[in-house]
């Protein structure tokens, strides 16, 4: 059986009152249709079509390989956008499977149920429906006597009784492809909304005698829709808890699950322990042990085990095992910290590798460097490594000790075990063991290199 999925994306989601796209929204830090995309993904081998419309452009940047694009100018209506398919998929799939962009809790496990029913059932449409207190404005199931499915009435053409119906139609459907491509044509403007409906199928299906099969959906958090941004709020609410609880059973400390938010494709291992109002996002990775938190903020960083870092943002950053960071410092993009690096208060790293065991206290901005092993970077030390127009380089040797308030003006190289005095402007470069201070910065005198030790420990 080949299966398609086709995934419904055109329209403009006016509710959200936004000028991005709906689908793009993100949810935990990651765009909305991604969400639909990789879940289609997991269920069959064969792209998902996407029909996109409203800003197709930037849907489609977003998305990129992932997915298939069919373009529907005009937002006729769900099986408007379905028929727009017709042409790829027609000598392509058995089954259609149909689900929405803006689902994004949806399951995988869910949608290969609905394809087993329907493979099972030999069914020509079947649906997932649910039933819920609130209707949401979904279209309504309605049944005959023997409690078989008649057909599906949106909630802007039902009348009050059909109104008062509970069990709803969640939209996502599997299709016999043949009969959809038959049929989808013949379907007829709404009188009322004056669009195509993919759920009058339902209808034609049960006049033409043919089988519409129904699942109910177990947790009915699964088909939230995204049509308003307090719905984007309770469905970034109920993934959240589905993480976090995932994350719990497998041995992760969340002292507050609530202010605990963690994106879809972040790894942590065991015992991490991550405290209150943590955000953790992108492809983040945690290795055992690392404490985060409160108050911190992680984008697509790589962070080994045994790490503590408290109220700080980190962004792209790389931390080797047993690295403390914060609080109040700022992790930038290249910023690549070695086994048991030290950084206190206020300092900032960018672009720069700090070899294993330096030391940086406090007030400190380091930027395009390459510092080595057990270097100590005194309060305040500045890399000045912009000139107005290009971006320069530093480098400091193990073993250096930079004293309180050193300026490094970039290209400049600090030697092996070489000593600045506070306040320095280093200029030039700094051969090693040798002591340099004064503004510029100029040598004064030789270091023992026995005596490097204790100048670290005297910081
Ligand atoms: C639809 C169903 C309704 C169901 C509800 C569940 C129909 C007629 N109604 O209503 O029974 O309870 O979903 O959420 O199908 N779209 C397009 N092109 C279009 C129109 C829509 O791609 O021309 C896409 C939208 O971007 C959206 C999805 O289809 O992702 C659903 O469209 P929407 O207008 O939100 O339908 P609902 O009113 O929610
Ligand atoms: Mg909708």
């Amino acid at each position: 059986m080949r299966l398609a999925h086709v995934i419904l994306a055109a329209g403009k989601g006016t509710r959200m009152r936004s000028r991005r796209p709906k689908v793009l929204h993100p949810i935990l830090g990651k765009p909305m249709i991604l969400y639909a995309v990789e879940t289609a993904r997991r269920v069959t081998p064969m792209p998902p079509v996407v029909v996109v419309g409203h800003e197709a452009e930037q849907v489609q940047a977003v998305v990129g390989d992932e997915a298939h694009f069919i373009v529907q100018h005009e937002q006729r209506g769900t099986a408007h956008a379905v028929l727009q398919t017709a042409a790829f998929l027609a000598d392509k799939a058995d089954v259609v499977l149909v689900t929405y962009g803006d689902m994004p809790l949806l399951r995988a496990e869910t949608l290969r149920h609905i394809v087993q029913e329907h493979v099972r059932s030999q069914a020509t449409i079947t649906m997932l429906t649910a039933v819920l207190d609130e209707p949401r404005g979904y279209g309504r199931i309605v049944r005959d006597a023997s409690g078989r499915i008649q057909a599906i009435v949106e909630e802007a053409d039902a009348t009050p009784e059909q109104r008062a119906i509970r069990e709803l139609n969640v939209g996502i459907y599997a299709f016999d492809a043949r009969w959809l491509w038959e049929n989808l044509p013949r379907i007829q403007p709404s009188p009322v909304k004056g669009e195509y409906y993919l759920t009058d199928t339902v209808a034609l299906a049960v006049q033409q005698g043919h089988t519409v099969a129904t699942l109910s959906v177990e947790d009915p958090a699964e088909v939230l829709g995204v049509n308003t941004r307090v719905h984007l709020a309770e469905v970034t609410r109920a993934l959240q808890h589905r993480i976090n609880t995932a994350w719990m059973l497998a041995g992760v400390t969340l002292i507050d699950p609530a202010t605990a938010y963690i994106g879809p494709d972040v790894q942590l291992a065991q015992d991490v322990v991550i405290h209150p109002h943590v955000t953790l996002l992108g492809r983040t990775t945690v290795g055992e042990e690392t404490e985060i938190g409160p108050g911190t903020y992680i984008d697509s960083c790589t962070i080994g085990r045994r790490c503590r870092i408290f109220y700080s943002v980190l962004e792209h950053a790389v931390l080797e095992d047993e690295v403390d960071v914060g609080p109040f410092s700022h992790l930038r993009k290249g910023a690549h910290l070695a086994r048991g690096v030290h950084v206190g208060n206020f300092g900032e790293i960018k672009n720069s590798y700090l070899g294993p065991g330096t030391k940086m206290g406090h007030f400190s901005y380091i930027g395009d460097a390459d510092i080595g092993a057990h270097v100590n970077i005194g309060a305040g030390t500045i890399t000045c490594n912009y000139d107005g127009q290009r971006k320069h380089k530093t480098v400091v040797e193990n073993h250096a000790f930079i004293g309180s308030d050193t300026m490094l003006v970039a290209p400049v190289r600090v030697g092996q075990g070489a000593k600045t005095g506070a306040g320095s402007v280093v200029t030039r470069d700094i051969p090693p063991y040798t002591l340099a201070y004064g503004v510029p910065a100029r040598p004064r005198g030789t270091i023992h290199p026995d005596e490097q030790g204790k100048e670290q420990e005297s910081s």
